[in-house]
């Protein structure tokens, strides 16, 4: 068997086009979807992601703003900057680039931020209104985005046995939460691996659907799957191959060819989660603008 390809490039521009005729309706009514990224320091692979953002956002014809801070920046100079985005009416969504420079609590600056304009979906306030399905809180977008890859790829969870390998508050944990309501494109049987879980292959086998972030790459290996299940690969992970233009390559947590044999769906890596992240963020930010105004 040859697992068919899971295209999140695509699915992710669908959900873009679909944000589109919202955007327009929203400024319609003199209402612009404004996004703030706040980055703190040089490092580069977030500039990358930032820069990726505050294209998305123009393109749909939102509002985006990047604020770019020293790395020494004392940790009460972001707390302030974010007291004035928290009362910035033409701000609805504030997101601050993670990782921090390690002077800073990253736990403090997420509690400083207004809930309603989280749209990274990590203050606590959020956290519990996915857990108790209360659909104005904001869904983390890359947990999201699985959600939306499994729904528009044909393999509703519904009913379904779901096996996500990774309990992290960024990825596993939320994805279990999502994919566990009592709701549409939801409603599974929900299993959390992790490093603690014993017989891990025979755990990963009973997955009609697999969903792993786990972070290490190639973890998940073609004898670890069950025949004709749908593998979600959260993982980025880069490994060093001469042969290529960089020096690396990315792969991701699940051995993608071996995978494919077994599989019935599989999203590759890069091309599969990675393009839904920033679309959810998107979507988080035109909900805060239709929840503000
Ligand atoms: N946009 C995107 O596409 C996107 C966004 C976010 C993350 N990612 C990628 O997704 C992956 C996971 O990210 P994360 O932030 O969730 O990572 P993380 O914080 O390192 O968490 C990894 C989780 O996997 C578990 N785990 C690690 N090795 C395992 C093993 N051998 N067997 C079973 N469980 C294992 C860990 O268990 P313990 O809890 O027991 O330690 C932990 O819960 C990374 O590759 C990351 O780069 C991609």
């Amino acid at each position: 068997m040859s697992a068919t390809i899971i295209d999140g490039i695509t699915i992710g521009k669908q959900i873009r086009e679909e944000l589109k005729a919202q955007v327009a309706e929203l400024r319609q009514r003199g209402v612009v979807p404004g996004l703030t990224v706040v980055l703190v320091g040089e490092d580069p692979a977030s500039q990358v992601y930032v820069r990726n953002k505050g294209k998305a956002a123009d393109e749909l014809g939102m509002k985006s703003d990047t604020i770019r801070l020293p790395a020494d920046t004392p940790e009460r100079d972001l707390l302030a900057l974010l007291d004035r985005l928290n009362a910035d009416p033409a701000v609805h969504g504030i997101l601050v680039q993670l990782p921090l420079p390690r002077h800073m609590d990253s736990s403090k600056v997420l509690l400083r931020m207004r809930p309603e304009k989280d749209v990274d979906g990590f203050h606590p306030v959020n956290v519990g209104k996915l857990v108790i399905g209360d659909p104005t809180g904001f869904r983390p977008c890359t947990p999201a985005g699985v959600q939306e890859l499994l729904v528009r790829s044909g393999a509703d969870p519904d009913g379904k046995h779901v096996v996500v390998v990774g309990r992290s508050l960024i990825v596993g944990r939320p994805v279990a939460n999502i994919l566990l309501q009592k709701a549409k494109g939801a409603n599974a049987t929900v299993t959390v691996a992790h490093t603690g879980t014993r017989d891990l292959p025979g755990i990963t086998r009973q997955g009609e659907i697999l969903v792993v972030a786990a972070g290490r790459a190639e973890v998940i290996t073609g004898d670890m799957i069950r025949p004709g299940a749908v593998v979600i690969d959260v993982g980025i992970n880069r490994v060093e191959d001469p042969a290529a233009p960089r020096g690396y390559r990315l792969v991701g947590d699940v051995n993608f060819a071996q995978a494919k044999e077994v599989a019935s769906q599989i999203t590759p890596v890069p091309g599969g989660v990675g393009p839904l992240t920033i679309a959810l963020l998107m979507r988080n930010t035109v909900q805060a603008a239709r929840q503000l105004s």
